[in-house]
């Protein structure tokens, strides 16, 4: 029994330590979660708002904007980490728009976020630092395009006629980024992607490109046909419908 109850115990603390409960408890009456990014802009830029009358900015804007904007996003990543944590619980303390890192015309829409002080403690926001801190690429894993291996993307290409598509990319390169944040996560280009290609994600600075493939810039897009030869190699971000029509093209060159 007694060590049932101290199981119990310690359960109860894991579970209310995890960060997402936390964020969940005292941020989220406020702070949406997730909204895709290109309807977030609809909302904001073209809409004043009024799509879904958000009353903060949402939790991917915030794991984006901060991660950007405080201390150094090209660091070592558990500093990094730490550094954001710093920003947002003072934040959380002390909010003060002058000290704001969102986009202006995002925060326009709302008045400075009440003081949270007494309503949280510093071990808390520690643990939401770490949810908001990792927030945005679990959405991309949970809600983005699946990446395989390319050896096993090209036996499947064989299998069902695919097309390979490799995206040359790093982990910090800005407009991989914004690529992967705006478009690769746009129903439409998940689903045009699954239907026709195999996608694959290269890091470019920790390995070479298969058959001696060279792409200059991040991000740059290669199509490889089932037959190992290359379609298509074309450098550059794109937006979700110029995406699309590339990827009509490569179809087009099969
Ligand atoms: C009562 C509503 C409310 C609650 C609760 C709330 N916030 Fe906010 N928060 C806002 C609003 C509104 C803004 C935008 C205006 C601003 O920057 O002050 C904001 C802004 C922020 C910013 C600054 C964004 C920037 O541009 O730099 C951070 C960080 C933040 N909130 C974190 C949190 C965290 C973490 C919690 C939970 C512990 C939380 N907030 C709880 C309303 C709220």
């Amino acid at each position: 029994m007694k060590i049932l109850g101290l199981l119990l115990i310690m359960m109860l603390s894991l579970w209310a330590n995890d960060g997402k409960v936390l964020f969940t408890k005292h941020c989220a009456s406020c702070h949406t979660p997730f909204i895709p990014m290109l309807k977030l802009k609809e909302n904001f830029l073209d809409h004043n708002n009024s799509l879904f009358k958000l009353k903060a900015p949402t939790l991917n804007q915030l794991s984006y904007r901060l991660k950007k904007r405080i201390g150094d996003p090209k660091g070592d990543e558990e500093l990094h980490r730490m550094e954001v944590t710093a920003f947002m619980s003072d934040y959380v303390m002390y909010p003060d728009k002058d000290k704001s890192v969102c986009l202006p015309e995002v925060l326009s829409h709302f008045k400075t976020m009440p003081s949270q002080k007494g309503k949280v403690t510093e071990d808390e926001l520690e643990e939401i630092g770490t949810y908001l801190y990792n927030f945005d690429n679990e959405v991309l894993q949970k809600k983005g395009i699946k990446y395989e291996g390319f050896e096993k993307a090209l036996q499947r290409a064989k299998k069902e006629d695919k097309i390979i598509m490799i995206k040359a990319m790093t982990k910090t390169c800005h407009f991989c980024r914004k690529m992967d944040r705006e478009v690769m996560i746009e129903k439409e280009v998940i689903e045009a992607i699954q239907k026709d290609f195999i996608p694959v994600s290269l890091d470019i600075s920790e390995h070479q490109l298969p058959l001696g493939i060279h792409a200059e810039l991040t991000p740059s897009f290669i199509f490889v046909d089932k037959n190992a030869k290359v379609l298509l190699n074309v450098p550059g971000a794109w937006k979700k419908n110029d995406f699309l029509e590339l990827l009509k093209e490569a179809k087009a060159k099969k």
